[in-house]
């Protein structure tokens, strides 16, 4: 997902942003995209050895976090208390009231910002405005057997062949993100939007013939009731990473960072 939203804001997509620099914790692919990024730009992006480094690198004003919720947790203070606002796409990482409560305080100390975009689903605007009305919220992801195996909540039916639509887990969105940390970011952020993570109902699917990772959502409160369903398409450079993900993530950084009119906020 990093790199496409780095193609993506060197195509002009996100806005006026640029890229100052950039870090992975894996070697050989940062060096590739710094080397890509590099061959369009000048000067070239930064390919930081560290964190720190990248925080303090000249003109660096947000830090795009599309890693994993270990990097959330590992750096995200650091960012925030360094007066770098920061996008977010692992937001199971803010699931845990004590983090939340870290990182809005090194936040609110600084000044910057946290993004945390809509991702790989819609209707957060509607949840955000009623959510003081709202009396329960549910999250449905049904994804194939394949994109949920390595997840500790799955490790039971690894090796078990699943030939119709079963139910791996339902439970609360607090729960679901330590077992299943890179499949229920949207539950995160929807639980976040709406009623927060306790109450928060959150059931995954795992079915052979999902056309995709669908997410269902349903809300009821005293402004209505309402359903959101999406049947995503998988990105073509990564098929575990639905494709509005990364257009999600494109659109809060142009929204970010280019001033105007401001649809749906
Ligand atoms: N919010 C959403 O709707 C949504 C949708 C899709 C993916 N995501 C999340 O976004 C994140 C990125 O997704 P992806 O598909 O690009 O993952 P990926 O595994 O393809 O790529 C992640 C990259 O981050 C690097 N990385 C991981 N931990 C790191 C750390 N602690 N420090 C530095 N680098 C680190 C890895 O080396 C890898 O190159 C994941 O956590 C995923 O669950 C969120």
């Amino acid at each position: 997902m990093g790199s496409e939203l780095a193609r993506a804001v060197q195509r002009g997509e996100g806005g006026p942003t640029k890229i100052i620099g950039l870090f992975d914790e894996y070697a050989p692919g940062r060096n590739a995209l710094a080397e890509e990024l590099g061959r369009n730009q000048e000067p070239a992006p930064v390919e930081a050895d560290t964190v720190a480094e990248l925080i303090g690198l000249t003109g660096m004003q947000l830090i795009v976090e599309c890693a994993s919720q270990a990097a959330v947790t590992a750096h995200a203070e650091a960012v925030l208390t360094a007066g770098k606002s920061m996008l977010v796409m692992s937001s199971g990482a803010l699931v845990s009231a004590d983090f939340m409560r870290k990182v809005m305080s090194a936040a609110e100390a600084s000044g910057a910002s946290i993004y945390v975009p809509s991702g790989a689903v819609g209707g957060i605007d509607a949840l955000r405005a009623s959510k003081a009305l709202l009396e329960e919220v549910t999250i449905v992801s049904t994804k194939k057997p394949i994109a949920l195996s390595g997840a500790p909540g799955f490790a039971k039916w690894e090796n078990v062949d699943i030939t119709e639509p079963t139910v791996i887990f339902e439970g609360s969105a607090a729960e679901a993100v330590g077992l299943f940390p890179a499949n229920v970011n949207v539950a995160a952020t929807v639980s976040m939007a709406g009623i927060g993570p306790d109450a928060t109902d959150v059931k995954i699917v795992a079915d052979p013939d999902s056309p995709g990772n669908v997410h269902e959502i349903h809300a009821v409160g005293r402004a209505g009731k309402f359903s959101f369903r999406f049947e995503n398409i998988p990105h073509e450079t990564n098929p575990k990473t639905s494709f509005l993900a990364v257009l999600a993530a494109i659109e809060t950084l142009r929204s970010i960072s280019e001033p105007g009119i401001r649809i749906g906020t």
